[in-house]
């Protein structure tokens, strides 16, 4: 998998793509992430990217021209199954869309700054619209990082365990249970005792009771549509 991320803020993204798993993912080969400083694709002397709304009131606008000429850049040398912008309102980013991203070949995520971006923009070349939450950041840098962070590690080879992304919360509708790792006993403090009893069944039973107890708590608008999705 290909990812383009398209910004104002190039050096927001130095560091997510550096480390840990997504850095994994790339040095073995399953995923490339590249990220492309828009300025670049600026008008003039000065690379102008941005200029004042129509119509009066505070604040720049992204201008399409520099967007069009990155987009049609890139878009002459991959095929992109969509071109992703990232703003406050778009749909709502979860598990299922990742899932779904994770199955794409080349995706291009444009981060938007300022004001926003000419309407036009978002009109003819934008496919999908997607928002990591209901706030507003400085721009899309941090959004575009969660989002290729969330579905890179969903590419198969991507995880040393093939099945722990299988176990992530929300997988299936449920908050993952609890773990714990040696002392068995710390401070007093004790793990639970099935999860040392080496009954496997016993421990998946007891795992699944816990997703499901943590879900109802803390989820009940989850819990709740996977209640009424299955009856
Ligand atoms: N850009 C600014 N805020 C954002 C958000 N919540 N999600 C995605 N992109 C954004």
């Amino acid at each position: 998998m290909r990812i383009d991320i398209i910004t104002l803020m190039p050096a927001l993204l130095d560091g997510p793509f550096a480390h840990s798993i997504v850095k994994r993912a790339q040095e073995r080969g399953l995923a490339e992430v590249h990220v492309h400083d828009l300025r670049n694709y600026g008008l003039g002397k000065h690379k102008q990217v941005d200029d004042t709304q129509f119509g009066g009131g505070a604040g720049m606008v992204m201008m399409i021209e520099p967007i069009e000429r990155i987009i049609n850049e890139l878009k002459s040398k991959n095929e992109y199954d969509e071109v992703i912008f990232m703003t406050p309102d778009g749909e709502q980013f979860k598990q299922s869309i990742a899932n779904n991203l994770s199955l794409k070949t080349n995706l291009i995520l444009l981060c938007g700054h300022y004001k926003g971006i000419d309407e036009r923009i978002r009109t003819q070349f934008i496919t999908k619209e997607v928002s990591i939450g209901d706030y507003v950041l400085s721009g899309g840098e941090l959004a575009a990082a969660v989002v290729t962070d969330a579905v890179i590690r969903l590419i198969p080879g991507v995880l040393n365990d093939e099945t722990s992304a299988l176990s992530d919360s929300f997988q299936d509708d449920l908050l993952a249970p609890p773990v714990y790792t040696r002392p068995a006993e710390y401070r007093g403090w004790t793990v639970p005792e099935v999860l040392l009893s080496g009954n496997f069944k016993a421990i998946d039973k007891w795992r699944q009771e816990q997703a499901e107890s943590r879900t109802k708590s803390r989820r009940p608008d989850i819990w709740n549509k996977k209640d009424s999705s299955e009856g």
